[in-house]
């Protein structure tokens, strides 16, 4: 792979991965290790420690930056969020969320966002999702099963989070692939701003559809419940406008999609650089939940969190003025020794297993709940249709890229 190209099937998702840094970092952690040594806060922003462009510039390049390596300093950013907000962050969200998002609010808003969507995905809500997910999980592998050969990152991973999403948004299989374009468009970062304002403007369009017919004629899904359930703290106790909904809606799609596949494409080839790990999770089920969880803390998906200072402070010695853009390096934190023994080996029986892979404080992932059961069943299901799985000899060897998002190059199998 050149450094120029990222990593997807056409031209718009490779030029789209590549501005996140896919195919210009392969390994960033002994970068982390070095810059974690020179202190637990730096100025500057985590692109510019690697040399590459911080793909939220064009919003943020005139206000100063820093970055956090270990795990205490980047734990206190996350959970102090009234000196570190998200609300300073609605210029980056705008354009994909609109007014309304639960990544740029922040306090008494941000809760009560967070308190209308939790019965969807806390664990009595998760039948709802598991519904949609076991079924597609196996017509996805009865389609390449007979082939004896497939690249499981595009056949398998890729498909089925955008599949049970748009369903649990009642849209119809038919516009699926349509749903899951949109979804990578509103992805931070990742899009051009006039990328984002079209995915945006289409999504208000269709979704607005779906919430008025939900309105009329509630159904057992995600936006049935968003628009029938009372708002908590709503003058006179009413439910969520549209606009409201609208925006929430799109921040989920970006935020529970690309995330997911990501994950179990890297999971697929740690296991598959592992002949032994794959040969005991197989006939170890139980396994599988410490394997993703591990793969989770040893090489997550999202590598930081911006965070933007309502206040000066003073981090870890460091002087931050009001107003600054703090990148939060959750992944760099994962593998901080004072932390994890070993943290640069991957071991799911490692007893001290912990990770801030799903952020901490007010905007832990509210997913969190959803991609467990979302992954777990799907590397379940592929172990135990596909028991003969091993790496694709006769195919290039597949690398895990990127810096702000990590990704598989591709994940190529064959069984027996
Ligand atoms: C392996 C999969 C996933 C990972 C690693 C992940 C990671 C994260 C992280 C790190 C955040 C925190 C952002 C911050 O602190 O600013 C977050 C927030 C969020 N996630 Fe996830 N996520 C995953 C899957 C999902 C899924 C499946 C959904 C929904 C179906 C979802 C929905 C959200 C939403 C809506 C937020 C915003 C929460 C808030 O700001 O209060 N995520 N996620």
């Amino acid at each position: 792979m050149t450094a120029s190209a990222g990593v997807g099937r056409d031209d718009w998702e490779r030029e789209a991965t590549r501005r996140t840094g896919a195919g210009a970092v392969f390994d960033p952690y002994p970068r982390y290790a070095e810059l974690r040594t020179l202190g637990p806060v730096l100025p500057g922003s985590i692109p510019s420690h690697f040399g590459l462009p911080d793909p939220v510039h064009h919003v943020f390049g005139d206000r100063p930056h820093f970055a956090t390596f270990d795990w205490r300093t980047t734990e206190r950013v996350l959970k102090d969020a009234d000196t570190f907000g998200n609300g300073g962050l609605a210029p980056m969200n705008v354009r994909q969320f609109g007014p309304v998002s639960l990544q740029s609010s922040d306090g008494v808003e941000h809760r009560r966002y967070r308190m209308l969507m939790q019965p969807a995905f806390a664990r009595r809500g998760l039948a709802m999702w598991e519904r949609w997910l076991v079924g597609r999980l196996d017509s996805l592998i009865d389609e390449f099963e007979a082939a004896g050969h497939a690249d499981l990152y595009y056949a398998y991973c890729a498909p089925f989070p955008a599949y049970v999403t748009a369903m649990a948004f009642g849209v119809p299989a038919a516009d699926v692939e349509l749903f899951s374009r949109w979804a990578a468009m509103l992805q931070i970062g990742a899009s051009t701003p006039e990328g984002a304002d079209e995915a945006s403007r289409n999504v208000v369009d269709y979704m607005s559809g779906i919430i008025a017919e939900r309105r009329r004629e509630p159904q057992d899904d995600l936006i049935s419940l968003l628009v029938n359930s009372e708002l908590p703290g709503e003058e006179g106790g009413g439910t969520a406008s549209d606009e409201q909904i609208l925006g929430l809606v799109r921040n989920l799609m970006p935020a529970g999609v690309g995330t997911t596949f990501r994950t179990l494409g890297i999971v697929l080839i740690t296991l598959f650089e592992r002949p032994e790990l794959l040969a005991r999770v197989k006939v170890e089920p139980e396994l599988v939940p410490r394997v993703i969880d591990e793969v989770l803390r040893w090489n997550p998906p999202l590598a930081w969190m911006l965070r933007m200072t309502t206040r000066d402070t003073v981090l870890e010695g460091v002087e931050i003025p009001a107003g600054a853009i703090v990148h939060a390096g959750i992944a760099a934190a994962n593998r901080d020794p004072a932390v994890v023994s070993d943290p640069d080996e991957m071991n799911p029986d490692r007893p001290d297993l912990q990770h801030l892979s799903f952020s901490a404080g007010p905007h832990f992932c509210v997913g969190m709940q959803v991609s467990r059961l979302e992954l777990e069943t799907a590397l379940s299901t592929l172990l135990r249709r596909l028991p003969g799985l091993v790496p694709d000899p006769d195919a290039d060897r597949p690398e895990v890229t990127g810096l702000m998002f990590r990704m598989p190059t591709g994940a190529p199998a064959r069984w027996a």
